[in-house]
């Protein structure tokens, strides 16, 4: 299903999510559009709080509905901005968690976008990974999800 899938499509659904965004504080809207590999698309906007840094990114939202539906392995993720601004760190570093090869479209508010990946966008990241060279007891969150192999 996911074998075709359109990053226009993916950038439409980001700029629809963006519509939906609660942002009264900085008045900077964001949208999401996240593709699973199941071919699900998950969209999330930013949600601003008069406490300002329990303010949640756009990224942020569509990945954390992801999971939370059971979806752990993406695609694709278009982020819709005004002006086509970058996702910000905290959300690359989010982004990576999950895929390590993720494509990353960001697009502004006409529907132009440009391709990147997650690669590019957060070299030399920190990962799992760098905790498995540890002595570490992941419990058995990761091994009863089936997500031995971690991205
Ligand atoms: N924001 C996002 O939703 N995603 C990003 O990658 C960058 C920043 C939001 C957070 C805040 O609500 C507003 O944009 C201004 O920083």
């Amino acid at each position: 299903m996911t074998e075709q899938w359109s990053p226009e499509h993916l950038v439409r659904l980001a700029i629809e999510a963006r519509e939906r965004a609660y942002a009264p504080y900085s008045g900077y809207m964001v949208g999401a559009a996240l593709l699973g590999e199941s071919g699900r698309i998950y969209t999330g906007c930013n949600v601003e709080n008069a406490a300002y840094p329990l303010c949640t990114c756009a990224e942020h939202t569509a990945i954390v509905k992801a999971i939370s539906e059971g979806e752990r392995n993406f695609l694709a993720i278009a982020v819709a901005t005004e002006n086509g601004g970058a996702p910000c760190g905290a959300c690359r570093q989010i982004m990576r968690e999950f895929s390590e090869e993720l494509i990353v479209l960001i697009a502004d508010v006409e529907g132009n976008y440009r391709e990147t990946t997650i690669a590019r966008l957060l070299p030399d990241s920190f990962s799992a990974r760098d905790l498995a060279q540890g002595d570490v007891d992941y419990g058995s969150g990761c091994a009863e999800s089936g997500h031995e192999d971690l991205p």
